[in-house]
């Protein structure tokens, strides 16, 4: 069993970096085996090139990094994502790897008009976003994270079993007492 973490901020005072330091003690504590994608650290850079736009269409990189994420991913059993809500969606980075690792023909396949994911080695998957905002007002704006990433990204990859949880002031202790401890 691999857990995969993937962390999306650079602020060291941040919530997701205490959910961070949480989900790693639980993990040791639980003795699996798991890898931190901190992509800050890593320097990762979201954008698409031009050229990498055009490899995007045959399911290739000209990128070492992409290949070595690609790597871990295929050898994950847990995908776990942490990451501050940012208008209603996740940062750049995080975007940007969704973008330029899960690419055609590794993380998904067309066929008839359909994909299929690829992905299915990943048998589960906890989404966390940190935010100010309510259950409630994410709930009338139509549940972002849970339509693009859950659904639109990790579900089109074949992951399925990924839950999503937003932590905010209010309910922190909650939910920290559930997931992380
Ligand atoms: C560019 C930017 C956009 C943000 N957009 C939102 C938002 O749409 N909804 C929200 O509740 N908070 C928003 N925030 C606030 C952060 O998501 C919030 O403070 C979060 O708890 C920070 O998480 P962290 O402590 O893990 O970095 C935004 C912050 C930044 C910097």
């Amino acid at each position: 069993m691999k857990s995969t973490i993937i962390l999306s901020t650079t602020n060291n005072n941040s919530l997701s970096k205490e959910i961070v330091e949480s989900l790693v003690s639980k993990l040791n504590r639980n003795n699996v085996n798991y890898e931190i994608i901190d992509l800050y650290k890593d320097n990762f850079n979201p954008v698409m090139s031009q050229n990498q736009e055009k490899l995007y269409e045959n399911g290739d990189t000209d990128c070492d990094l992409v290949k070595k994420y690609q790597d871990i991913l295929k050898n994950t059993d847990e995908i776990i994502l942490v990451f501050p809500l940012w208008f209603n969606n996740v940062p750049a980075i995080l975007k940007g790897f969704f973008d330029k690792v899960l690419l055609k023909g590794f993380a998904f396949k067309e066929e008839s008009n359909d994909t299929i994911g690829l992905l299915t080695n990943i048998k589960s998957g906890l989404v966390i976003s940190t935010s100010e905002s309510s259950d409630n007002y994410l709930k009338e704006m139509g549940n972002p994270i849970e339509t693009v990433v859950v659904r639109g990204t990790l579900g089109v990859c074949g992951i399925e079993n990924v839950e999503y949880i937003n932590v905010n002031s209010e309910n922190k202790s909650i939910h920290f007492e559930k997931y992380f401890k």
